[in-house]
C-alpha cells in the first residue's frame, strides 16, 4: 500500500477525488493518503480533508522563506514515512531540496498541456483562445513551475463550451477521473521493478 501526502493551497477537489478514490475507487488497497497539507491557513480543502477522515497540517507559507516553508513540509513528510507526494492544486514552487528528497516521488496535475501552458490560468488560457480542446497533463515535479518528465496527458473535448465556467467544469470532471488512473498505473509499474 503507498502512503500519500497531497499538498493543497484551496479547494482540494482533486485532493477528495484521489482519497475517495483510495478508500472505494481506482487506487483501492492500492495506496492511502496519509495526510494533507495546506500552504494556506484558510484552504477549504482541509475541512474536507477532516471529514474524510484525514490528518491534515496547514503550514502558513506567508511570510517565511521558501527554504524554511519547504523544510518544514519535509520534517512532515519524514515523519508520516510517505511514498509519493502529490501536488494537487498547491500553487507554490518547490525547491530543489525538496525535490531532490523524493526523486520521481512528486507528482503535479496541470489543467493544460505543459508544453503549451504552464502556471496560472489554463483554463482561462484554453477558453481566451478558443481552444477546441485542452489537455490535462500529469508530470513529474522539479524546482521549476510545470516543467518536470510528462507521464500522461488526457484530451478535453472544449467543443460546444460557452463560458470559462462550463470549461472549467469539463476540465475537473476529466482531473478527477484521470490523476487516479494515472496513479493506479504508476504504483504498478513500480511494483514490478
Ligand atoms: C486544478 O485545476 C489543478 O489541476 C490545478 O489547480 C486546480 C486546483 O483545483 N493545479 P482543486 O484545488 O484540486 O479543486
Amino acid at each position: 500500500m503507498k502512503k500519500l501526502a497531497i499538498l493543497i493551497s484551496g479547494r482540494g477537489s482533486n485532493m477528495k477525488a484521489i482519497a475517495e478514490s483510495c478508500q472505494s475507487g481506482t487506487l483501492k488497497n492500492i495506496a492511502k493518503v496519509s495526510i494533507v497539507i495546506a500552504n494556506k491557513l484558510n484552504a477549504k480543502g482541509l475541512q474536507t480533508a477532516s471529514d474524510l477522515s484525514i490528518p491534515t497540517a496547514a503550514i502558513d507559507s506567508s511570510g517565511i522563506s521558501r527554504e524554511e516553508f519547504d523544510r518544514t513540509v519535509l520534517s512532515f513528510l519524514k515523519a508520516t514515512k510517505v511514498d509519493y507526494i502529490l501536488l494537487a492544486g498547491f500553487m507554490r514552487r518547490l525547491t530543489k531540496e525538496f525535490t531532490d528528497a523524493y526523486p520521481n516521488k512528486i507528482i503535479n496535475i496541470h489543467p493544460a498541456d505543459t508544453n503549451q501552458h504552464r502556471g496560472l490560468g489554463a483554463y482561462e488560457w484554453a477558453w481566451k483562445n478558443k481552444l477546441p480542446n485542452t489537455k490535462i497533463t500529469v508530470h513529474y515535479v522539479n524546482d521549476k513551475i510545470d516543467d518536470g518528465q510528462i507521464i500522461a496527458q488526457a484530451d478535453v473535448d472544449l467543443s460546444g463550451t460557452k463560458s470559462l465556467q462550463e470549461v472549467e467544469v469539463k476540465g475537473l470532471a476529466v482531473e478527477h477521473q484521470f490523476f487516479a488512473q494515472t496513479l493506479k498505473t504508476v504504483f504498478q509499474k513500480n511494483n514490478q521493478k
